[in-house]
């Protein structure tokens, strides 16, 4: 398996709402037309403006053979750079996060400004031009709290998630809220089945004893598009929007993304073992139980919303079978811990149901790497955004590797 045309026709063998066959979650060269095809054309989710409180503090990630920065500069903006030096192309910051006044490259003291050009560099002559060796930069956006980069060239559209996505988030104060805590782990599993597991909860009620106290798992309530349909969905849409919290089901983009406002089970408000809220209500929210704000945007995150806290999840492809995934939890800057909010209370339901995932998504993983394996049907009722994810990932990498008519030529 290797050439593009090799990929098409595997794709011409996906069957309508079944799980999608061996290769896309285990070959190594249908992974790599993914980090291609997708992750390096797209916009990815790759920090919370939270991680980036003053100038001079970054956020590093590794995508694909790309290693990036993020830093906001001294004029305040967020920018994106390749994390290479242009000197002889060593990777400058190795940590994960940090803060610092100058990026300065480890081995031989290159310094760059936040914004990327190049302010000093040794015994370079003079004939050099520093102002041709700054930092390449990468594209990035900001909306609802989260940086998203590209590494296009030409990016694709981002005004029209980012306005609606600006727009359902802006009650929660994300420019207010600080990192209270975050998680990665790796899961042995390819990064579709990360995907398709968060895109259902078919599996909800025998993995999550947790998070079935809060989350409504079932779908007569939020309807088979989760467009909350139903008397009581709508009856919660309609409170919240009442209320200013801009909540109806809304999809864009070429259903690559997704805002809706769902209700918690009972009286619950916040994703805790008794329900009540974890930290103190974000000022701005007009009423604790507004449920969750759920956004997706494909390929890499899915986010809650909520009246006391906000979670962003980040999925980054390690290889055809391994994926880290990793999670932030955002409480409001003023929030002191033990007084506003205590850690365990507030991470417990996601670190367990992260763990149970994990789980799943492994054992799939181990279960579709048998020869014995045939894709399976996806349950209309339960997992439509199975369907629809694995729809949109379908059409996109058709549409990548052989034009828009890939899929209806035959
Ligand atoms: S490679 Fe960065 S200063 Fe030499
Ligand atoms: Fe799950």
């Amino acid at each position: 398996m290797a050439a593009s045309s090799d990929i098409l026709s595997l794709l011409h063998e996906v069957r309508p709402a079944h799980s999608l066959p061996r290769p896309f979650y285990v070959d190594d060269a249908i992974f790599r037309a993914d980090l291609e095809q997708i992750w390096c054309r797209e916009w990815i989710f790759a920090a919370s403006v939270a991680e980036l409180p003053r100038a001079g503090c970054y956020v590093t990630l590794q995508l694909g053979s790309y290693p990036v920065v993020i830093v906001r500069g001294n004029d305040g903006a967020v920018r994106a750079f390749h994390n290479s030096c242009r000197h002889r192309g060593s990777r400058i910051c190795s940590k994960a996060s940090g803060q610092s006044a100058k990026l300065v490259c480890p081995y031989h003291q290159w310094t760059y400004e936040t914004d990327g050009r190049l302010l000093w560099a040794r015994d370079m002559g003079p004939d050099f031009d520093a102002s041709r060796h700054g930092l390449k930069p990468v594209h990035c956006a900001v909306t609802a709290g989260m940086v998203f980069i590209c590494l296009a060239e030409t990016t694709p559209d981002f005004a029209e998630v980012k306005a609606a996505a600006d727009r359902y988030s802006a009650p929660h104060r994300l420019e207010d809220l600080k990192v209270a805590h975050r998680s990665s782990i790796i899961e042995n599993g390819n990064w579709k089945l990360v995907m398709e597991n968060n895109r259902e909860c078919y599996h909800c009620a025998g993995s999550h004893p947790a998070l079935c106290r809060t989350f409504n798992d079932d779908p007569d309530l939020v309807g088979s598009d989760d467009s909350l349909s139903s008397p009581a969905g709508a009856a919660h849409v309609a409170r919240c929007e009442a209320a200013g919290l801009p909540s109806r089901y809304l999809i864009g983009g070429n259903e690559q993304w997704r805002l809706v406002r769902i209700p918690f089970v009972g009286e619950a408000v916040s994703y805790t073992m008794d329900g009540r809220a974890a930290a103190s209500l974000i000022p701005g929210m007009p009423f604790a139980n507004a449920g969750s704000l759920l956004f997706f945007h494909y390929p890499n995150t899915w986010n809650h919303f909520l009246s006391d806290h906000v979670l962003n999840f980040r999925v980054l492809p390690v290889s055809a079978t391994e994926t880290e995934v990793t999670t932030t939890w955002l409480v409001h800057k003023d929030a002191v811990e033990g007084r506003d909010y205590d850690l365990t209370r507030l991470t417990e339901v996601w670190t367990a149901t992260n763990d149970e995932d994990r789980r799943v998504v492994e054992e799939n993983q181990i279960g579709i790497s048998s020869p014995a394996y045939e894709p399976g049907p996806y349950s209309a009722k339960q997992e439509s955004g199975v369907i629809q994810f694995v729809d949109w990932y379908v059409r996109t990498l058709a549409e990548t590797l052989g034009g828009p008519s890939a899929m209806a030529a035959e």
